[in-house]
């Protein structure tokens, strides 16, 4: 048996306006972007603390809204389920990139997703979707990937190979990072345990979807952990055997 250690015991601090400030990710593989999560949860893994299909707002502390913008600065896109662009105005650092996935083109334009950044907001869609969308919102820019729901393993090697994208942040929800993690698109995540319970069996969870089939899982490794009072901030390597788990 390894030995346990007590974390609560380091006495090395840092000023909170300092984490993650030095972060830095490994060059990209060639056919995808490197990617990396973050959300936040309440202790029982919750992402929203008020209907289901509403924003995070209020569950993470000021600290962890400010190591929230932070992680946004360490890529050059980020991407986003539909129903988290619908559950909020969604607002990101200039410079970057940002693609929303959806199936049903149900897509406000105009959120500050779009407004912000016209020339760096993109819908990514399915074929299938295509008539519909296109004339439901023909100002905004698609890219088109699969059938009848976005094929992500294509999404990531266009935005790799055609979009320049080499560092790109996910922001969830559940739906699209259970999807992504699963397909072995995801290389870290960065997870903020808010000190709160909620419950409810119908509220989101960081991986939403079917999840992996009857015993198969993805492992992860803890790179840090930090607190703050009793807030928690994660951050995980994700391991690529959960590539081969799928596959076995
Ligand atoms: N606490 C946090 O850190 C955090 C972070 C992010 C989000 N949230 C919360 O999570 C909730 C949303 O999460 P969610 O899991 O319900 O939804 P989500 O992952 O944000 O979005 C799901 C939607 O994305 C589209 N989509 C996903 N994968 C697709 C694919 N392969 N092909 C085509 N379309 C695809 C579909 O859009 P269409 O419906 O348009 O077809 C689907 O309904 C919101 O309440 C939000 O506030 C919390």
């Amino acid at each position: 048996m390894t030995s346990l250690q007590r974390l609560m015991d380091s006495d090395h601090s840092i000023d909170p306006s300092h984490l993650y400030e030095q972060v830095q990710f490994p060059d990209p593989p060639p056919d995808r972007p490197y990617c990396y999560i973050n959300m936040c949860s309440s202790i029982d893994g919750k992402i929203v603390i008020g209907k289901p299909t509403g924003s995070a707002a209020g569950l993470g502390s000021a600290t962890d809204q400010m190591l929230f913008r932070r992680l946004q600065l360490h890529c050059d896109a980020a991407m986003i389920g539909s129903s988290t662009l619908r559950a909020s105005q969604v607002h990101y650092p200039e410079k970057i990139q940002r693609y929303v996935v959806t199936h049903s083109g149900n897509i406000p334009s105009d959120n500050r997703f779009f407004t912000e950044a016209p020339d760096r907001a993109f819908v990514i869609a399915p074929t299938g979707s295509k008539t519909q969308i296109q004339v439901q919102r023909s100002s905004l820019m698609y890219l088109y990937c699969g059938e009848q729901s976005v094929d992500l393993v294509e999404a990531m090697r266009m935005l790799r190979q055609e979009q320049g994208v080499k560092h790109l942040l996910c922001e969830g929800g559940g739906t699209l990072n259970e999807q992504m993690i699963k397909l072995g698109l995801v290389d870290e995540l960065f997870l903020t345990i808010a000190s709160k319970l909620k419950g409810g069996a119908s509220l989101p969870t960081i991986m939403g979807g079917q999840g992996f089939p009857e015993g198969e899982f993805a492992t992860a490794n803890l790179v840090s952990i930090y607190r703050d009072d009793s807030e928690l901030y994660l951050r995980y390597k994700i391991n690529p055997a959960s590539n081969e788990l799928i596959n076995s």
